[in-house]
């Protein structure tokens, strides 16, 4: 399993990766689907729609204010590290990521797409300013010092398009990428859990990281059936990076 990955790795001219909550599980923060998912304790029509957030701003932001607390305590597992350091070595060329909680910058990852924005950024409903706390919001719902507006988590809810500055960028990354490495991704949401598909469909390689078998899983060229960290861990380690 590894070692497949491995020369995959080596022999890749443009290797790619492609994140979702699975990679930041390890440190702490509750994935959306499977056990222990958040989309089984909390109904996402009622917390990550722009109508949720029309309805009742308070109720979704206690939410997000939750999640943020989660996030600000949680820190960087073996896969983000990795991640970074196969980046800092020139082998991974770009990272796309789901995530909304930053934890790869904060390893040190540069090259990295944020496909559904980033919770520490907030947009103002009125004039569109948007701002990057470092902190969750004491007030809630937290107003926007310029026009007094009601600012907004700058996340993607379910209904909303992806900000096209980055998925112009995440196309651009599949077309070139001839390996992707996904990890921690139920591949279900779309139009992000295309991608690994576009990859296969110019001829690249898929390797999935990932516990369970996934909607990605049926064209993974290497299917690597354990946890981020660990995986990522034996990865860095056989690549010499460690
Ligand atoms: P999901 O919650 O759908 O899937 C998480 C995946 O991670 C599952 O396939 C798990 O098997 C896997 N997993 C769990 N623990 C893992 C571990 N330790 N190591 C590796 N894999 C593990 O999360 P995403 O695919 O990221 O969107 O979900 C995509 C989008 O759906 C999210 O960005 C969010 C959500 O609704 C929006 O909010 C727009």
């Amino acid at each position: 399993m590894i070692g497949g990955a491995v020369d995959l790795i080596r022999r890749s001219r443009y290797l790619v990766a492609f994140t979702g909550a699975g990679v930041s599980a390890e440190s702490g923060i509750p994935t959306f689907r499977g056990d222990g998912g958040l989309w089984r304790r909390f109904r996402p029509e009622e917390l990550a729609t722009p109508e949720a957030f029309r309805r009742d701003p308070v109720r979704v932001w206690e939410w997000y204010r939750w999640r943020m607390e989660l996030i600000r305590r949680a820190e960087p597992n073996p896969a983000h590290i990795v991640l970074a350091e196969m980046e800092k070595s020139g082998l991974l060329k770009a990272l796309i990521t789901q995530n909304v909680d930053g934890l790869h910058q904060r390893a040190g990852s540069r090259n990295v797409i944020e496909l559904h924005g980033n919770i520490w950024r907030v947009r103002c409903t009125g004039c569109g300013r948007v701002k990057t706390l470092t902190k969750p919001p004491e007030r809630i719902p937290p107003l926007c010092e310029a026009c007094g507006g009601l600012l907004r988590p700058d996340v993607v809810w379910f209904g909303e398009p992806l900000p096209p500055a980055e998925w112009e960028k995440a196309l651009a990354e599949a077309s070139f990428s001839d390996v992707m490495l996904v990890i921690g991704t139920s591949g279900v949401v779309m139009p992000a859990g295309m991608l690994p598909w576009m990859v296969k469909e110019h001829g690249g390689s898929v390797i999935e990281i990932n516990p369970e078998y996934t909607a990605i899983s049926e064209i993974a060229d290497v299917k690597i059936s354990m946890k981020a960290g660990e995986a990522m861990r034996r990865l860095g380690e056989a690549l010499g990076l460690l």
